[in-house]
């Protein structure tokens, strides 16, 4: 089921969102809001989901990057679901690079992240899974873990100059793809 996802404005995504207990991957209730945060990332072209951009404030996040249209750029990555995720390590060595959000629509901004990072994290079946990624996987870790903590994009950008609609980022920022 697709779900609607809350805007910049809506106080859910101000919160700090709550761990999830032991065992909450169980419940078929959990399970379907799970699928439901996958349909609806899906449906609107999303890299990432976080709960509470479903008005569920629980730290539970949903990252998958296939050949995306809106992200033309990002290599590939299976469908990931994060639950409880916990920073291990993040490299001084940071990174500039576009992001959007599907919570703050037609926009686009540049800011930087750490380059790697390190996180443990459970997943959907209960396993306690740890994370070492880098370039845009670990951007996308990065964005959705600030959604669990009440933050978006916007609150990391230093220069606002790298701050576009998606159009004119489209026209005058996107890396040139192949064909264009
Ligand atoms: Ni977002």
């Amino acid at each position: 089921m697709i779900l609607k996802v809350a805007r910049l404005g809506h106080p859910v995504l101000r919160e700090r969102s709550k761990n999830v207990p032991a065992g909450w991957w169980n419940d078929p209730a959990s399970r379907q809001l799970i699928r439901d945060m996958v349909d609806t990332m899906r449906e609107y072209r999303g890299v990432g989901l976080a709960a509470p951009q479903v008005h569920v404030p629980l730290r539970v996040a949903v990252i998958e990057i296939e050949s995306n249209p809106r992200y033309p750029e990002a290599p590939a990555r299976p469908l990931t679901v994060l639950i409880n995720p916990a920073v291990i390590s993040r490299s001084a060595e940071m990174e500039d690079d576009w992001e959007g959000c599907l919570s703050i629509p037609d926009l686009r901004g540049r800011l930087a992240r750490a380059a790697k990072i390190e996180i443990e994290a459970t997943d959907e079946n209960g396993n306690v899974q740890k994370i070492a990624a880098d370039g845009f996987f670990a951007r996308a870790i990065q964005h959705e873990i600030d959604h669990l903590d009440g933050k978006v994009y916007l609150d990391r950008m230093t220069d606002f100059s790298g701050l576009a609609h998606l159009d004119e980022y489209y026209r005058y920022h996107a890396p040139a793809t192949e064909g264009s």
